[in-house]
C-alpha cells in the first residue's frame, strides 16, 4: 500500500516537543526563546510565510518581532539592522526573508546574521559545521525532509538517494544531510545527462528544482520513495488540465490556481511506495524546524546545552 507521508502530522509532532523546551528556555534565562524575522518589500508569498511563522512561534511560547523596513532600504541599512539584532541578547534568531528585492547583496546580508542566531542555516560557517559534520543549525528545508523520513520510519543508511536541484537553499545540504545518514547521494542539475535514468536509479528521490511537474512517470522507479520539495501555482486552465486530468479540475475552478509540486502527482502516487504530498507535504515541515532551530539557538546562547 502506498504510503503518505503527512507533513501536518510531523510538523505537528514537533511544535509539541518545542513547547516543554522553550519552557525550559524561560524557567533557566527567565526569557522565552526569541526569534527576529526581516521582510523586506511585498512579496505576497514572503508575506505568508512570515505570518506563518510568527504565529507558529508565538503558539509554541517564543517570542517574535518581524521587522519590515522601507523597500528602498540600502544593504548598508540592513546590514546595520543586523549588527544591532545580532548583538541584542534577547534573539536567539536571526531570520531574513528571501528574496531580497534586487537593489540589496543578499550575500552580504546573510553573512553578516552571527552564525549562532543563524536559524536558516545558510551562514558559510553553518554550512561549513555541515560539511564536515559537526552539530550546528541546519537549513530547515532539508533538516525537515530528513525529520519526515525518520518519523515514518523509511531506511535511509545504504539506500541510493538521487536529489534534483543544487541549491544553497535545499539541493546541496540536502545532499550533505543524506550523506550524514550514511545514504549514497548523487546530485542532479540541469546539466545532467539522461536525468531521468539516474533518477530511476534512487531508492530515494527528493525533488527540489522548481518547476511544475517536471518529474514525471519515467524518472521514477516503481517502489522509489519520492519527497517533493516543490510547490508551484499553476493559474493556466490548460497546463492544470494537462496535470490533473479534466475530471480532476473542482479545485482549480474555484481557486482560479492550484498547487502543485515539482512531481507529477498522479505518477508520484501510481508509482512510489511513499510519497510526500503537495500541499501538506514537505511545506509544513519548513516551518517547524524553524521553530526547533530557535529553541536550539536558544538553549546554546543560554547554556542549557
Ligand atoms: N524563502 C523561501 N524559503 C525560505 C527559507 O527557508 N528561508 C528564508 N529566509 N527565506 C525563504
Amino acid at each position: 500500500m502506498t504510503q503518505i507521508l503527512d507533513g501536518n502530522r510531523t510538523r505537528d509532532q514537533i511544535k509539541e516537543e518545542c513547547i516543554p523546551r522553550a519552557q525550559a528556555v524561560y524557567k533557566h534565562a527567565r526569557r522565552p526563546p526569541g526569534l527576529a524575522v526581516i521582510l523586506v518589500g511585498t512579496n505576497p508569498a514572503s508575506q505568508v510565510y512570515v505570518r506563518n511563522k510568527t504565529k507558529t512561534a508565538g503558539e509554541i511560547g517564543i517570542y517574535n518581532e518581524t521587522l519590515s523596513p522601507d523597500p528602498s532600504i540600502t544593504t548598508e541599512d540592513l546590514l546595520r539592522l543586523i549588527r544591532i539584532l545580532n548583538i541584542r541578547n534577547e534573539i536567539d534568531g536571526i531570520l531574513v526573508q528571501l528574496p531580497l528585492p534586487d537593489h540589496i547583496d543578499a550575500q552580504k546580508i546573510l553573512l553578516a546574521v552571527a552564525p549562532e542566531k543563524d536559524v536558516d542555516g545558510f551562514h558559510p560557517y553553518n554550512m561549513g559545521l555541515l560539511a564536515t559534520g559537526r552539530p550546528g543549525l541546519r537549513p530547515c528545508t532539508p533538516a525537515g525532509v530528513i525529520e519526515i523520513l525518520k518519523r515514518n520510519h523509511i531506511p535511509i543508511a545504504g539506500r541510493n538517494a538521487v536529489v534534483i536541484g543544487r541549491s544553497t537553499i535545499v539541493g546541496k545540504p540536502m545532499a550533505l544531510l543524506l550523506l550524514e545518514e550514511n545514504a549514497t547521494v548523487t546530485v542532479c542539475h540541469s546539466k545532467t545527462a539522461d536525468l531521468p535514468g539516474v533518477c530511476r536509479t534512487a531508492d530515494i528521490l527528493v525533488a527540489a528544482i522548481g518547476r511544475p511537474a517536471m518529474v514525471t512517470a519515467d524518472f521514477i522507479r516503481p517502489g522509489a520513495v519520492v519527497v517533493d520539495v516543490g510547490i508551484n501555482a499553476i493559474t493556466e486552465r490548460a497546463r492544470a488540465e494537462q496535470i490533473f486530468g479534466p475530471g480532476n479540475m473542482a479545485a482549480f475552478e474555484k481557486r482560479g490556481s492550484q498547487l502543485v509540486g515539482d512531481v507529477h502527482p498522479g505518477d508520484m502516487a501510481r508509482l512510489a511506495s511513499a510519497y510526500t504530498p503537495v500541499p501538506g507535504g514537505v511545506g509544513p515541515l519548513t516551518i517547524a524546524m524553524l521553530m526547533r532551530n530557535t529553541i536550539e539557538a536558544a538553549e546554546r546562547r543560554t547554556g542549557l546545552c
